[in-house]
């Protein structure tokens, strides 16, 4: 079992920390296989009313580890770990609550898309950058995310790659609150406490309504995943991950 997610179970809480903070908790396949197992776990044990989920570092979680991305362009490794992780989301039935402590990059900010309540700190950043890696959205936030701020906001953040900061996420309504950093997963922990004291069965039934219909987000999800799944194989993903990991900046001028 990997060291690199953390998953601890306390009064009715289940926090689920994922821990690699040299890579800004970038997502590794063994990592998105313990969150949703863990998810899953937490789901499935009566003494678990609410998730709560952060990271270690200064960091919430840059997405997934292009390092990955690379082997999935190259064949040698593919997306079945991180497509169980995003399913799992919109099918949670207990309230789950983000504490962003940093960057939330990627799948990393999708993800809070289904989450119930978001704290972060002052200095936590939102940015979805699939196109300028030649992906496309995924976890249904090509749905979600203009539904949330408006088609135009979503279009300059999933198009121009433009980074989202804690005040403006909060004048938007991505975040709930913005906490100090210091105070910021004892804070999740204590909305967290309040949640775990509410009846289950009603939790689950206001959840589920807030939420809405599940259907077309998992639709979404299924639609997009084609898309992603196809890009990472392209020459122009290639080069947008060499880029990366070569620490330059991508040249598509080649392309098209
Ligand atoms: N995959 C693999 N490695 C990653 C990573 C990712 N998604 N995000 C960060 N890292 C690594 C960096 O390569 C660096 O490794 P090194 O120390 O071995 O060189 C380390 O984590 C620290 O990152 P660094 O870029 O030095 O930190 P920063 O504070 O300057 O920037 C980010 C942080 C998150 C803004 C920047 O790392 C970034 O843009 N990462 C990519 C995010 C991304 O595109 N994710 C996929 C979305 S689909």
């Amino acid at each position: 079992m990997t060291q690199d997610v953390l998953v601890e179970r306390h009064n009715g809480i289940q926090k689920i920390t994922l821990n690699r903070p040299h890579k800004k908790n970038a997502l590794t396949p063994e990592m998105n296989a313990a969150v949703a197992d863990a998810l899953a776990s937490g789901e499935a044990d009566r003494a678990v009313r609410v998730h709560v989920i952060s990271g270690s570092g200064d960091s919430y979680c840059a997405g997934n580890d292009i390092g990955d991305f690379m082997k999935q362009n190259a064949g040698t490794a593919d997306d079945a770990a991180v497509s169980r992780m995003i399913a799992t989301f919109p099918l949670l039935e207990k309230p789950i609550i983000a504490a962003v402590g940093g960057v939330a990059v990627g799948v990393g900010a999708t993800m809070l898309l289904h989450c119930d309540l978001v704290y972060a700190s002052p200095a936590a950043v939102f940015s979805f950058p699939f196109l300028n890696l030649a992906l496309v959205p995924e976890a249904g936030s090509s749905l979600l995310l203009p539904a949330m701020v408006g088609r135009h906001r979503a279009a300059a953040l999933f198009l121009l790659g433009e980074r989202m900061g804690a005040e403006e996420a909060l004048k938007l309504g991505f975040v709930n609150e913005i906490v100090p950093q210091a105070d910021l997963v004892t804070h999740a922990i204590a909305k967290a406490a309040i949640l775990a004291a509410k009846p289950p069965g009603a939790t689950k039934l206001v959840k589920m309504l807030l939420h809405g219909e599940a259907q077309p987000v998992i639709n979404r999800m299924l639609e997009e995943g084609a898309h992603f799944r196809a890009q990472l194989k392209t020459d122009e993903a290639r080069e947008a991950f060499s880029a990366f990991l070569e620490k330059r900046p991508a040249d598509f001028s080649r392309f098209g």
